[in-house]
């Protein structure tokens, strides 16, 4: 039976790449889109001329409901092994004008559905004795936001997430972790790249932003088989930008 992997938020930035990547080490990918129905489609076109299956789903993760039915329809594919919580977004808002439903959208985006979605795949996995799972995160669940103090919160909540299930999970061979990328060149942050890179970049000890391939390429490790020690941690990959 073939291996199958998951990633939320597939159609672009770390998501495309990291789909990509779980393509070349062997596995068949289905991910989600919100509405890049395009850029969906032709990241599966690259996928299959890798060999592999790629199953593009629509989903916007404020749609909680769906998530059990999509995850029970992927593991139709095959063996579903892999799970890569990626999906999300920002909103840059002063902490004063934050609303209770900015704040809502954003728990049930970047943590509510992450948790739904282990939650679904964890019986496929066990069944597979065998299982990875990684949950993108922030270096604003590590540094806190001025301007972001939901997305922080959301992003500090996945970490708790990953160690909790990470303990849960041990004993079925499931491992469960967690990146935190620093400032990746992705559709996420232009703008505040556009306006503020080279105060940014200033910061950065490596002096660069990061290439979302980077991001998978770690995200794709902490997938394989060889990463099986791995579980509970929480992986900086932010140029230097800060050191635990
Ligand atoms: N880029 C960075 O510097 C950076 C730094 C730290 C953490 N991260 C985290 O890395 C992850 C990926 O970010 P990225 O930089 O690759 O962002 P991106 O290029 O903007 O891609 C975001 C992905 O998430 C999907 N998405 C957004 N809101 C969604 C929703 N409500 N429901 C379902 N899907 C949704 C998008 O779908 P559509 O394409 O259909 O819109 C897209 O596939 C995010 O969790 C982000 O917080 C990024």
């Amino acid at each position: 039976m073939s291996r199958v992997a998951l990633v939320t938020g597939g159609s672009r930035g770390i998501g495309a790449a990291t789909v990509l990547r779980l393509a070349q080490m062997g596995y068949d990918v289905a991910f989600t889109y919100r509405v890049e129905e395009e850029k969906a489609r032709a990241l599966a076109k690259k996928v299959e001329e890798l060999g592999r299956r790629a199953w593009p789903i629509q989903l916007n993760l404020e749609e909680l409901w769906r998530i059990k039915g999509v995850v029970d329809e992927v593991e139709k594919l095959g063996s579903l092994v892999v799970l890569v919580n990626n999906a999300g977004y920002v909103q840059r808002i002063a902490p004063e004008d934050l609303s209770l439903a900015d704040w809502e959208k954003m728990i049930r985006v970047s943590l509510t559905a992450p948790f739904l979605f282990i939650q679904a795949a964890v019986p496929h996995m066990k069944k597979a004795s065998f299982g990875r799972i990684v949950n993108v995160s922030s270096l604003r669940a590590l540094t806190g936001s001025a301007h972001g103090v939901h997305y922080a919160a959301a992003k500090a909540g996945l970490l708790g997430l990953t160690k909790s299930y990470a303990l849960a999970l041990a004993p079925f061979g499931i491992t469960v972790n967690a990146v935190c990328p620093g400032f990746v060149n992705t559709d996420i942050n232009k703008e505040q790249l556009e306006k503020h890179g080279a105060e940014i970049l200033r910061q950065i000890p490596l002096g660069r932003v990061a290439d979302p391939a980077e991001v998978a390429a770690l995200i794709a490790f902490l997938c394989s088989e060889e990463a099986g020690y791995i579980t509970g941690a929480t992986f900086s990959i932010n140029g230097g930008l800060r050191m635990d």
